[in-house]
């Protein structure tokens, strides 16, 4: 059997070429559990390994896309079968392993999450690893004892995947919200979603060279690096979290040690990729309860076929151009609609 898959192939003089190409299930890699997708996103990672960034991807041609949501196909795992409908974010899938921007993937039984009751694919890959992210800096902030009481919290890249779901989980968690955003024309985006206040990103640039400066968050999630993670740590409350998830100005961070020692400032990281199943699982319980965003959804998510995002999105994800989550859909008759889903729930006829 055939499948349509995104191809990325390194030409003789390296450069990368984007393909869309029929490839059969026989050249997927082993694993337990085939699976067809029903929707992708596209993340920044994408589009790195997409455009041959080796430290993503080591091997050309290579399929990108690290997450999926659909129902399984074939099985050789006692915990799926045929039919039933869950989701993938991380691991390894779309960055060494054939990823899913494509029909079907397959991978191993421990990758595989079920679906979430209530959340179809379109949904769950809006949230995906991007409101996932967002939903582990907030847990972990909150471990170190981060509290709404404390004061703002900023949020960098907020218009981006990640930026979007933060907003709209720490609003929804009762925190004051401080997007932090290069596109002027997104405030009322970004209001919609949470935000208390929209600033532009020379709010988060100090270039005063002070090791200290005016407190004026409780804590941050950044998406940027560089001087603008300087900035979020020297100009946050006493106690506060600064959680660092991305590079997208700079892979560099300097700062003095005197935040930390005399204001005592976490600085927290995050790796999803990896995370353990149990915290998984806890995590996305959060996201069906008490972060539920479900209903920011739609504004967030921009929906493509595997044409469109080869030609125009993994490029506008590169240049920072994309708005909210950038999804994919894989199959045609895909999706439930949300009301149908939901009322399923209420009789109790959806799986998982
Ligand atoms: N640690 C983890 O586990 C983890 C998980 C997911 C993502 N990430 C990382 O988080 C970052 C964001 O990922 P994403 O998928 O959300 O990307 P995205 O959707 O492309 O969002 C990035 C947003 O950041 C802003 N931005 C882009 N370039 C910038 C620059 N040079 N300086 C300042 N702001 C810039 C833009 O928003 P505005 O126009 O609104 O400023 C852009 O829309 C990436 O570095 C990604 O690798 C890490």
């Amino acid at each position: 059997m055939y499948f349509k898959a995104l191809r990325i192939t390194e030409t003789p003089n390296g450069t990368f070429e984007r393909d869309i190409i029929h490839r059969s299930i026989d050249d997927l890699p082993a694993g337990d559990v085939l699976i067809r997708v029903h929707y992708s996103a596209l993340n920044y990672k994408d589009g790195l390994s997409a455009t041959g960034h080796k430290g993503i991807t080591k091997n050309f041609p290579h399929t990108p896309g690290i997450e999926a949501a659909g129902t399984v196909e074939h099985s050789l795992s006692s915990k799926f079968k045929p039919g039933d409908e869950v989701f993938i974010t991380g691991y390894d899938l779309g960055m060494n392993t054939s990823g899913a921007f494509a029909e079907y993937i397959r991978v191993p039984e421990e990758w595989v999450i079920p679906r979430p009751k209530g959340l179809n694919c379109k949904d769950c890959m809006t949230i995906g690893t991007a409101g996932f992210t967002a939903a582990y800096a907030l847990y972990k902030m909150e471990l170190m004892g981060q509290m709404p009481e404390y004061g703002p919290l900023v949020v960098t890249g907020a218009t981006g995947g990640v930026g979007s779901l933060a907003v709209a989980i720490f609003a929804k968690a009762g925190y004051e919200v401080i997007a932090i955003t290069g596109k002027k024309e997104a405030t009322d985006y970004l209001k919609f979603l949470g935000a208390t206040h929209v600033e532009p990103r020379e709010f988060v640039n100090d270039c005063s060279g002070r090791p200290l400066a005016r407190a004026k968050w409780a804590g941050a999630l950044d998406t940027v690096g560089g001087n603008t993670l300087s900035t979020l740590i020297k100009c946050c409350k006493r106690d506060g979290c600064v959680v660092a998830t991305g590079l997208l100005s700079s892979t560099k961070l300097e700062s003095a040690i005197y935040p930390f020692i005399l204001n005592g400032i976490n600085l927290l990281g995050i790796g999803a990729g990896q995370t353990p199943m149990s915290l998984r699982m806890k995590l996305w319980n959060k996201l069906m309860n008490e972060w539920n965003v479900t209903d920011k959804l739609s504004a967030i998510a921009h929906e493509v076929d595997l044409e469109e995002l080869k030609d125009v999105y993994i490029d506008a994800i590169m240049e920072g151009k994309t708005r909210g989550r950038v999804v994919v859909k894989l199959y045609e008759e895909c999706c439930k609609p949300q009301d149908a889903m939901i009322s399923e729930v209420l009789s109790g006829a959806v799986l998982n």
